[in-house]
């Protein structure tokens, strides 16, 4: 699904609109990262810093990569990082097909309200798994099937089919959770053979 997400101050109003929190529950998403202060974190498809915000108070010596398709979502994420002073945010223009994560370099990674957006998922998902280090974790947040909000039901994916291309990348997953329009997925690295 291609979805044009170019004016990030009008992007801003929808995906920090307060009244978000209460069906996101983002400190909750948070918590199942399990992150620690020195860890990084990448948060793929970050729009217009959501959740990076939130990632980058929890890691104050790691760092968070903030990854986006948009460049106006990039300048975006650089001006809030400033205005909040939030200096652990590297924000990332990166092409739809790679998230351009180094092999090994990441400790946790959230993909939260963009899965249904990315074409060729399973290739975009062994990604994702390389670019994990060891007891690395992706935690995916997407709108269930039913969901009152969210894209249009043809564009959403089954929990199940989330998983199946995850466990296909290698990880293992599963529902974690779900949120009241929403499903949690971890999907950590299998340990070495
Ligand atoms: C619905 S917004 C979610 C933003 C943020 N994660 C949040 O929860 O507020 C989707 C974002 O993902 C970006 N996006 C879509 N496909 C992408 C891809 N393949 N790689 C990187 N970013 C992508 C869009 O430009 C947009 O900013």
């Amino acid at each position: 699904m291609h979805h044009g997400f170019k004016n990030a101050e009008h992007w801003a109003k929808v995906f920090d609109d307060p009244a978000r929190d209460s069906w996101q529950q983002p400190d909750r998403i948070v918590a199942e990262l399990g992150l620690t202060p020195t860890m990084t974190v990448a948060d793929i498809g970050a729009g217009t810093g959501y959740f990076t915000v939130r990632l980058a108070r929890a890691v104050p010596q790691g760092h968070v990569i903030a990854t986006d398709l948009e460049p106006d979502m990039i300048r975006y994420l650089e001006q809030r990082a400033q205005r909040e002073s939030l200096p652990n945010i590297r924000a990332v223009l990166t092409p739809a097909n790679d998230p351009q994560l180094a092999a090994g370099s990441v400790d946790r990674i959230l993909v939260a309200d963009v899965w249904h957006h990315v074409d060729g998922r399973l290739a975009y998902a062994r990604k994702l798994a390389t670019a994990l280090r060891p007891d690395g974790l992706v935690v995916i947040v997407d709108f269930k099937l039913d969901a009152t909000r969210g894209p249009p039901a043809k564009f959403r994916l089954a929990p199940d089919a989330v998983v199946a291309e995850l466990a296909s990348a290698g990880l293992t997953a599963k529902v974690a959770f779900e949120l009241p329009d929403q499903y949690v997925i971890t999907a950590r690295r299998l340990p070495p053979p």
